[in-house]
Order: structure tokens, then sequence, then C-alpha cells
């Protein structure tokens, strides 16, 4: 049964500085549905010069609890009371709770992206091998999140190699069986380093809807049967990457499962309720 908005309703949101698009407002306001409960998600979209004002605001307001999102996920820690431990090595915050004016930051992305391997890609992180396209926030995250769970072996491949670097030096020291290795996409180890590789995950923003007929891996000859191919994009559903990793066997996944567990994990951290992931991940489905 749908609550009526009260004097009682929580409010929840998202900042960045274009929440048009997003699909978090109608992620959050279908868990709110399903399990009729007193709270509403709302977009603010805002000005990088207004952020520190609007986190402000969050206190001011009483508001419950906001998800940020691009291009804000690091610039607003300097705004934040605390800052949970892997959102702290990240450097990148997606969450923030609001208790009683204290504002902690907190990074379900990493949640979010263990998830959506184990349920989606039914995939085993452990004494596996991955290559990760992408230096930026996301694949922070993602680099995070195989390290929590004893990936043997991650190649991270970037335009900009010095961010690459950066990732390594700030998830250092690794789990004792874990290792990192860094490269620029010129070099030729691609192609070794996929052969070897049980998963591949597009981080970088190549592939996108505003850039269909791009893809970050132009040798579709790399691609084997024993690969996951994760694309953290989700619009498009299947990018030109995901299309030519299918055509050759490879398994799939895109990034909706992502963005939906992560999102049912900032709801839980601000209301106390875990949504059904598989449930709400069908809604959406069916909706978009
Ligand atoms: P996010 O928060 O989604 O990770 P980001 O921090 O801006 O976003 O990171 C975007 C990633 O896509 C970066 O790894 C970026 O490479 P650089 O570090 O060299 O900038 C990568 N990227 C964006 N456009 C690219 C392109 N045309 N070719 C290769 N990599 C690209």
């Amino acid at each position: 049964m749908k609550k009526e908005i009260s004097g009682k309703t929580k409010i929840i949101g998202l900042i960045g500085e274009n929440t048009e698009n997003s699909l978090s407002p109608l992620i959050h306001n279908q868990i709110i549905l399903k399990y009729s409960l007193n709270f509403c998600y709302l977009p603010f979209q805002v000005a990088e010069t207004d952020l520190g004002e609007a986190i402000q605001g969050i206190r001011a307001l009483n508001v419950r609890g906001v998800n940020i999102t691009f291009p804000y996920k690091e610039k607003v820690i300097e705004f934040l009371d605390e800052v949970e431990e892997s959102a702290r090595r990240i450097g990148a915050v997606n969450t923030i709770v609001n208790n009683k004016g204290i504002l902690t930051g907190y990074n379900t992305d990493v949640i979010g992206f263990k998830k959506s391997l184990q349920d989606n890609g039914k995939f085993v992180i452990k004494e596996k091998k991955a290559v990760i396209l992408g230096a930026g926030g996301a694949a922070r995250a993602v680099t995070y999140s195989l390290l929590e769970e004893g990936i043997e072996e991650i190649s991270i491949f970037n335009r900009t190699l010095e961010k690459a670097k950066k990732i390594k030096q700030n998830l250092s020291p690794f789990p004792p069986k874990s290792s990192i290795n860094i490269f620029s996409f010129e070099q030729n180890d691609l192609k070794d380093k996929i052969k070897e590789a049980n998963l591949l995950v597009n981080a970088t923003s190549v592939g996108m809807a505003s850039q269909l007929n791009n893809t970050p891996l132009p040798d579709e000859k790399l691609f084997h049967p024993n690969l996951l191919v994760y694309d953290l994009i989700y619009h498009p559903a299947k990018t030109l990457l995901l299309k030519q990793a299918e055509g050759a066997g490879a398994k799939i996944i895109n990034g909706l499962p992502m963005l939906v567990y992560q999102g049912i994990e900032s709801f839980y951290l601000w209301s106390g309720l875990k949504a059904e992931g598989k449930e709400i991940l069908e809604m959406i489905r069916q909706i978009t």
C-alpha cells in the first residue's frame, strides 16, 4: 500500500551535478512503495560551488541521508564528520547518513559490486585473476571489493598510468595472497593478461550511450569462454564491449545489478530495511 507523504515522512535523496537521468530515484522509490515505508527519495541537482552548503543543508533540514553521485564522490569527503574505513581507503563516498546532525560517509559501491558479481555473475572471487580497464572512482571501489574477497591477481589498465599507480599505492598493503599490476593501454600486456583472466571489468566511461560505437577493447579476439565480462555501464544495457564478448562465448553482466545492490545497501543504512535484491532488480528491469 502506498504511504502518503506526512509530517513523519523521512527525506532521503541524491546529490549530483546532473541528476536528471539517474535511476536512483526510481530504485529507492520502488523500494519505499514495495515495503510501504514512510520515506521519500528526491533528486537534488547541485552546482560544485554549492556543494558545501548543500551538505550543510542535510543537517539543517534534518534529511536522513543522501547518495552522492558524479562528480562529487571524492570532493564531498571534506564536508563530513566521519568516514567509514572502506570509503576512506577508496577515497570516495556514495552514501551519507545523518545521525542527529553527525554526517558519516560510506561507500556502498563495494558491496554492490561484490553482491552483483556473486548473485548475477555466479562468480567466486577468491583465487581468481581479474583485468580492470580504467582507474577512476569506480575502478577503485571494484579493486577494493576484489581484494577484500581474496582475489589472486588484479591487472589495472588505464589511459593515464599515474591514476592506476595511485590505486595501487592507496590500497596497499594487500592481503598476503593478492597482487596488483598496473599498465597503460599502450602496453602489449593486455593480451596476455586477458588470456589468463577469469574476470574483465570495464570501469571506463567508453561505450556509454553518448558513444555507442566505442569499446575500450577493440580486439574481439581477446575474449574467451572462461571470461566473465562485467561492464559497469548500464545505459545502454548492452554496450559494444558486451555484444562482442557475448558473441565470442564469454559470459556478460552489465552495471544495473551493481547499481541496484548499492542502492539497497544505502537504503539499509538509512532505514534498517534490507530489500530483496532479486525482486527489486527485476522490477527495475521491467520499468526501464
Ligand atoms: P568514475 O567515477 O565512473 O570511475 P572517473 O573517475 O571520471 O569516473 O573515471 C573514468 C575512467 O574512464 C578513467 O579511468 C578514465 O581514464 P583516465 O584516467 O585516463 O582519464 C577512463 N576514460 C574516460 N574516457 C576514456 C577514453 N576515451 N579512453 C580510455 N579511457 C577513458
